[in-house]
């Protein structure tokens, strides 16, 4: 063992200068070092590259990041050299520009009190002629629901299919008992990050690396893709195995560099007995816990495999009399309004029936109006959810047998059916101040007034649950 300012000095010749190439990122691991910081070399370029930086690791203090991207001397941290300091926002930092003779990127570690050891920072670092290769998604993670131990989560959207437009004489609804259609070609590879919440907002939150690396809840998980009607393509994960009534924070991260914004979900009590439905074609929105008996094993929920086939076909039968009825209607030939068709209508409905025919169950809660982020909105409204004896509220599935609590379906499933519709059908939703919510909850997605988009929550995202874990009505 060479004494420790040798050892300083040789380690110092070895620091190679890595090299980053354009469209690829590199991970680096580096220790403290205040004789010679590691550096990596950046391509030559004369058209503008997008230079990204994604910090994994949180331990204090923070590495900093010079560039020179003028010439090929190692900037320091005093401003000399040309450099400039690329800043970290939530762990990712970005640089845009030319390189004509390359340039330089020096990484400081900041000043240790003596005896302090540190493991060793690592960061990635990606060079792109086109979009960063390290950014924020643009699309939010969904919420499906949530059991006792169980959390079924989708990804942003990503594809959707286009959109037919059947025309006179030969306009036909779409099949009822439909088949989900091929998956697109572009699949992005998504992966989920799913860990408890702390008290604390997460930390590097724009850093796919660090959000990765926090990861723990997620072990055991069945990813599948769901398509999800006109919201087109999501990937789904089925996680197992989690804690009940437990707060969990959740990313997704697309090909290890890009992370979306978190969202935040809480299990139920362990009294919840209402499992999971998903993956159903003829009902794509459907994903959550409903009043059915436990699916038996080895399955821990139920898609179109194991539901009683006597659910889906009267399921199916209402849903194929309403086309029936609605092809009385000469569709594509008369137009009964500017904006929507015979598929809107169809669409509309079909939304609708999927709602009411599978209730969604809920956790009688001891505080309704919780939120399970660190950070929650200010408003919080009581969600719509109903008390139900043994009896079940649905049409077509047979009673429960115990007392559970539901969460109605939002009014605008109904009022959407109203709006895209033929007068003829007759189609008739409660009238909000009289009776309406022993029916829907009302008032969450659009106004009570019925002012589109203007509802007490994110009314713009049409949902009927939100980014924080409120799940405020159901169906939407
Ligand atoms: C960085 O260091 C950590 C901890 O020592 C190690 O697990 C990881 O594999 C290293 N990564 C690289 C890219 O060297
Ligand atoms: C390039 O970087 C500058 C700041 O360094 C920023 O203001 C600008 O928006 C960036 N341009 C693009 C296209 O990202
Ligand atoms: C760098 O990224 C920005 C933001 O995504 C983008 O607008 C710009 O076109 C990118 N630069 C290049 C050279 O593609
Ligand atoms: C309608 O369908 C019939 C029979 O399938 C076909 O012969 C005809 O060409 C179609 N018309 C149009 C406009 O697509
Ligand atoms: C995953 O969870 C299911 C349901 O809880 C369980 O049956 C299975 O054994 C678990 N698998 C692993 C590998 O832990
Ligand atoms: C998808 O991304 C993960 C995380 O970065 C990576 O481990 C995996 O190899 C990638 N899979 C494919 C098929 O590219
Ligand atoms: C529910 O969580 C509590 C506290 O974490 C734990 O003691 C209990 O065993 C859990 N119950 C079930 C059924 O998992
Ligand atoms: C239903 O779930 C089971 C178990 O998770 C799975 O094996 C099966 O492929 C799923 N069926 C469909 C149609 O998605
Ligand atoms: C719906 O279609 C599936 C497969 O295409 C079939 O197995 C099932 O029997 C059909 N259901 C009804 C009610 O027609
Ligand atoms: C659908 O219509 C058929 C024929 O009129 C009828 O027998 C059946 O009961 C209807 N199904 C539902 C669910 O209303
Ligand atoms: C979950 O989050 C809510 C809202 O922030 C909080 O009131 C509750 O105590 C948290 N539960 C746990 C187990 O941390
Ligand atoms: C509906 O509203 C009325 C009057 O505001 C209230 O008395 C009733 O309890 C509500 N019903 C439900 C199911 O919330």
């Amino acid at each position: 063992m060479p004494p420790l300012t040798l050892w300083l000095l040789i380690s110092a010749v070895l620091a190679q200068r890595q090299e980053i190439s354009l469209n690829s990122i590199i991970i680096s691991n580096i220790t403290y070092n205040n004789i010679s910081p590691p550096t990596f070399t950046l391509p030559t370029s004369d058209s503008p590259i997008n230079l990204s930086v994604s910090l994994c690791s949180d331990q204090l203090p923070s590495p900093r990041f010079f560039l020179n991207s003028a010439s090929t001397s190692v900037p320091s941290p005093d401003g000399g050299d040309g450099g400039i300091e690329i800043s970290l926002d939530e762990g990712l930092g970005t640089w845009n520009g030319t390189t004509p003779n390359g340039g330089i990127l020096a990484v400081y570690t900041g000043q240790l009190s003596s005896g302090v050891v540190v493991p060793p920072w690592t960061f990635q670092l990606g060079v792109s002629n086109g979009d960063p290769l390290h950014t924020v998604l643009d699309g939010l993670p969904l919420l499906g629901d949530t059991t006792a131990s169980q959390a079924l989560i989708f990804s942003p959207s990503f594809s959707s299919l286009p959109i037919s437009s059947p025309s006179y004489p030969n306009y036909t609804l779409p099949e009822s008992n439909t088949t989900m259609p091929n998956a697109p070609s572009n699949v992005p590879n998504f992966t989920l990050a799913l860990f408890p919440t702390s008290s604390s907002p997460p930390s590097l939150a724009k850093s796919a690396c660090a959000v990765l690396g926090q990861q723990s809840a997620n072990e055991n998980m069945t990813t599948s893709l769901a398509f999800r009607g006109s919201e087109g393509f999501r990937t789904q994960w089925l996680v197992e195995d989690l804690d009940n009534r437990t707060n969990y924070t959740a990313f997704v991260v697309q090909d290890g560099a890009k992370v979306s914004e978190a969202i935040f979900l809480s299990t139920k009590s362990s009294s919840f007995a209402c499992p999971l439905l998903h993956s159903l074609p003829f009902c794509p929105q459907t994903a959550y816990s409903v009043p059915l008996q436990p699916p038996k094993a080895p399955f821990t929920s139920y898609n179109t495999t194991n539901l009683d086939p006597a659910i889906s076909s009267s399921f199916l039968s209402s849903l194929q009399n309403f086309s029936t009825t609605l092809s009385a209607f000469p569709c594509g030939r008369d137009v009964y309004s500017p904006l929507k068709g015979c598929t809107d209508c169809f669409d509309t409905y079909r939304t609708w029936l999927c709602a009411v025919a599978f209730p969604q169950c809920a956790d009688p809660p001891s505080n309704p109006s919780t939120f399970f982020s660190p950070t929650p909105p200010s408003e919080s409204p009581t969600p719509a959810l109903l008390a139900q004896s043994s009896s079940n509220r649905s049409p077509i599935l047979p009673d429960l047998g115990t007392s559970h609590t539901i969460l109605l379906p939002c009014i605008e499933t109904c009022q959407a059916v109203d709006r895209s519709c033929p007068p003829f059908l007759g189609w008739r939703c409660p009238v909000m101040a009289v009776n309406a919510n022993w029916s829907y909850g009302l008032g969450f997605i659009d106004g009570i007034d019925g002012s589109e988009g203007q509802g007490r929550i994110s009314g713009a995202s049409g949902r009927g649950v939100d980014r924080w874990g409120g799940m405020w009505c159901s169906g939407l």
